[in-house]
């Protein structure tokens, strides 16, 4: 093993830093504020902060068509500098995109971030680039699908950065590649390996971050992306929790850095493996871990791995000598219960039993379950962390959505519901349409406009009780499909029960409790829903009530049936 403390030395030069210089800062601001302005998506908010920081050194900004083409059939610059992955600036076709032009680059709350000069705009094949760079053309991978909805021109020229994306969160835990080499050359150790992680961490990690630090004699820098991960991934917020507890209580502190990685990931396997080895070689790596299916994507359409458990290893392996960082292989870490410790999968005794819990599992039968990780699977620590970001179902926020034509039943019930819901521990909110329109809604009419703006106050309220854990039953009419659709997208499918109260508009008219209908039908109510506005029926409610056969509290304890089987209640 070479120490050599040469080794953690740039790749090809200085380190990249496209901030410019804060004297001239307030006048290009003042320049800029008269450019036209674009907007970035979260994830080339990322790409320019990498870009801005040194993190993609030696690139100087988003890949114009010549290095675009390069890295997409060769993994090279066109100067022949290995760079596995396109970095592109897309947008769709506008009238301000011009050769020579300077623009603004804003970020989603509109803060001015970059100037870029216009020097290149050209188009780009998405099935190209899905094949060559990704292997696929299949829509499960989440880049494949993402990809579409990126611009169709990608735009390249000098880049200017006045303010790098602004981020409260873990302040303490944020670097630029200089300051953590900095950080990195005070821990006094020459080699040292990076860890990329896009997961809480469990036994098996520690287990082989470990291993690692000591097999190259080295400081371990954890290194966890915080950008864009696999949609659906734990949140960074929850994961970083567990990754500051992890590395207080269980590592030596003069040999760990934890930092982390405004990247956006790109699920793209062996390429990336390579991409994220030269990112940390920028960031003062010499050793990088690469284990099983690093970067994976998951399964394809077919349920085939879209890679090889090991491709990454390969790749990196064959690369390792030219871009200066030594990979640090490891084989499917596993559990072996009879002598209580980790061993990579190859070195496990013949006949040996071994245990082992997927991260789907984690996620479906534990957490989602309220079941307790095992103490030999997750650190205490970092499993009560894990426990209180995923609550079991019966504490999980809920939204009953009640709908129904005028007078079907659905306040009557819910009344009787709501003691229900307090016998079994839970605590209800009921937002009713018609006492929602004495205040919150009130002023707005019947028409379709103000109708749906109703429904949508009372699903932006009910997104926010269930969003903090709390329980709410809504009683509104919501007569349109599409509206209840967003509302059910609003609070997530998860947490939310559409419960759709099928009485007829003839028993509703017969029983008219407020005398509506007959109004409507002597024509003094305009607008009314099934006499003369439509009221749309669920096609696919969790659970369907008929009140002509069925007493409110029968159907009221068919809600509960429903909630004690679906784990809502308990
Ligand atoms: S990744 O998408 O960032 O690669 P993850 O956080 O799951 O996902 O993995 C981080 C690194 O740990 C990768 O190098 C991966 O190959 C490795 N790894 C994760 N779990 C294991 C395991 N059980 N055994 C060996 N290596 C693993
Ligand atoms: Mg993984």
């Amino acid at each position: 093993m070479n120490h050599s403390p040469e080794l953690i030395t740039p790749y090809g030069g200085q380190l990249v830093n496209l901030l410019v210089d804060p004297n001239q800062n307030e006048k290009l601001k003042e320049y800029a504020s008269k450019l036209p302005s674009f907007q970035l998506t979260e994830r080339q908010i990322c790409d320019l902060e990498m870009l801005a920081i040194g993190a993609f050194s030696p690139l100087r900004g988003f890949m114009g068509e010549a290095d675009f083409h390069s890295v997409v059939n060769t993994m090279r610059l066109k100067n022949g500098t290995l760079f596995p992955m396109p970095i592109t600036l897309g947008f769709d076709p506008h009238p301000e995109l011009q050769i020579g032009q300077e623009i603004a680059l804003r970020d989603r709350k509109y803060n001015l971030l970059a100037v870029l000069r216009i020097e290149e705009i050209y188009g780009w094949d998405h099935n190209e680039v899905a094949q060559k760079v990704f292997g696929t053309t299949d829509l499960r991978h989440p880049i494949v699908t993402e990809m579409y909805r990126w611009g169709k021109l990608n735009i390249a020229g000098e880049l200017r950065v006045l303010q790098l994306p602004v981020h409260h969160d873990f302040r303490e835990l944020r670097h630029t590649p200089a300051e953590t080499r900095q950080k990195l050359a005070d821990l006094g150790q020459s080699n040292v390996v990076a860890f990329q992680t896009r997961n809480p961490l469990h036994r098996a990690h520690e287990e082989l971050t470990k291993r690692a630090a000591e097999s190259v004699n080295g400081t371990l820098l954890l290194h966890p992306v915080v950008g864009l991960t696999k949609p659906g991934d734990i949140d960074h917020f929850t994961r970083v929790r567990s990754y500051k507890e992890l590395v207080a209580n269980h590592y030596d502190p003069q040999r760990v850095l934890l930092s982390l990685l405004p990247l956006a990931m790109r699920m793209g396997g062996p390429r990336e493996a390579l991409w994220h080895a030269i990112i940390r070689r920028n960031y003062g790596a010499n050793h990088f871990i690469v284990g099983r299916d690093h970067a994976g994507p998951g399964n394809d359409s077919k349920g085939q791995p879209f890679y090889g458990p090991y491709d990454a290893q390969d790749l990196v392996a064959q690369y390792a000598s030219e871009i200066g960082v030594q990979m640090v292989p490891f084989k499917h870490m596993v559990y072996l219960p009879d002598e209580d410790r980790y061993e990579e999968i190859d070195n496990v005794p013949e006949k040996a039993r071994i245990a082992a819990i997927s991260g789907t599992q984690v996620r479906d039968e534990y957490l989602r379950t309220g079941k307790a990780l095992p103490e030999w699977f997750t650190r205490p620590e970092v499993a009560k962390i894990l426990a209180e970001t995923f609550p079991p179902r019966h504490k999980q926020g809920l939204c009953l959505w009640f709908t129904g034509l005028s007078g079907a039943g659905k306040s009557t019930i819910a009344e009787v519901l709501v003691n229900l819901l307090f016998e079994h521990g839970r605590i209800p909110t009921v937002l009713d349409g018609d006492v929602i329109r004495t205040h919150l809604s009130k002023g707005l009419g019947f028409s379709q406009e103000d109708r749906d703006i109703n429904i949508r106050r009372i699903g932006y309220v009910a997104s926010e009780i269930v969003k903090h854990g709390g329980t709410v039953i809504c009683a509104a009419i919501s007569p349109y499909r599409a509206t209840r659709n967003d509302v059910r997208n609003m609070i997530g499918q998860e947490n939310y029960v559409e419960v759709f109260v099928n009485t007829p508009i003839e028993v509703c008219e017969a029983r008219d409790v407020k005398g509506l209908y007959a109004k409507a039908r002597r024509g003094e109510l305009k607008g009314f829903t099934g006499i003369d506005d439509p009221y749309e029926a669920p096609e696919y409610a969790e659970i369907n009530l008929t009140t002509h056969d069925t007493h409110p509290e029968a159907n009221a304890q068919k809600i509960v049936q429903y909630l004690l089987t679906e784990g809502f209640v308990r």
